[in-house]
C-alpha cells in the first residue's frame, strides 16, 4: 500500500524551512501532496492561485509531490485525496501548542488520520512567511530564505503596492 501524506499550510508566501520540509517528507512518503488554504479569515499577500504558481516551481524538482489548494475542512481534504498522513513542521517549542491543538482536534475530527511533525534544518528554525515579507516589504534581503520565483515575485508585489496609490 502506498503511503500518502498532506503538507497543509498558507505557505504566503512558501519559504526555504518548507521546502526543505517538503524534501524530507518525500523520502519518508511514497507521494506527498501539499495542501495551500484558500484563505477563508486571513487576508493573504498572495492569492490563491499566485501560492500555488510559485509552490509548483519549487517544488518541480521532487517528482513524487503534487500541489492543490484546498478549502473546508484539512481532515476532509485528507480524506478526500486517499492520504492517511498530515505533515506539520515544528521550528521550536512555541511551535508546539498550537499543533498539538490542531493535531488532537484533526484527530477527534478523523480518527482516520495521523498527524506527523517533522523539524526542518535549524538553518531555518528562525524562518517565518511573515518575517520573510516583513524584510521584503521594508527593502531588506531575503535571498537564500526563499525559493528564487518567491524572491521575484516578493519584489514585484511591493514595487507594485508602493506605486500604488493610497486607498488601493
Ligand atoms: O500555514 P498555517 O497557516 O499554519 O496552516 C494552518 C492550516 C492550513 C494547517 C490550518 O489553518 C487548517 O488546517 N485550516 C483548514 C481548516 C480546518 O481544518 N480547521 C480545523 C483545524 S483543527
Amino acid at each position: 500500500m502506498k503511503l500518502r501524506a498532506v503538507y497543509p499550510g498558507s505557505f504566503d508566501p512558501v519559504t526555504n524551512g518548507h521546502v526543505d520540509l517538503i524534501q524530507r517528507s518525500a523520502t519518508i512518503f511514497d507521494q506527498v501532496i501539499v495542501g495551500i488554504l484558500r484563505n477563508a479569515e486571513k487576508a493573504p499577500l498572495f492569492s490563491v492561485e499566485e501560492r500555488v504558481e510559485m509552490m509548483e516551481e519549487a517544488v518541480k524538482r521532487f517528482k513524487n509531490v503534487t500541489v492543490t489548494a484546498f478549502g473546508g475542512l484539512l481532515v476532509g481534504f485528507v480524506e478526500e485525496t486517499g492520504a492517511s498522513v498530515i505533515v506539520r513542521g515544528i521550528r521550536a517549542v512555541s511551535d508546539y501548542e498550537y499543533e498539538l491543538q490542531m493535531a488532537l482536534m484533526n484527530r477527534r475530527l478523523s480518527t482516520k488520520v495521523e498527524t506527523v511533525f517533522m523539524m526542518p534544518a535549524e538553518t531555518y528554525s528562525y524562518l517565518s512567511s511573515r518575517l520573510v515579507k516583513e524584510i521584503a516589504q521594508l527593502g531588506g534581503s531575503i535571498h537564500g530564505l526563499v525559493p528564487n520565483v518567491v524572491e521575484r515575485r516578493l519584489k514585484k508585489k511591493f514595487q507594485a503596492l508602493r506605486i500604488m496609490p493610497k486607498g488601493h
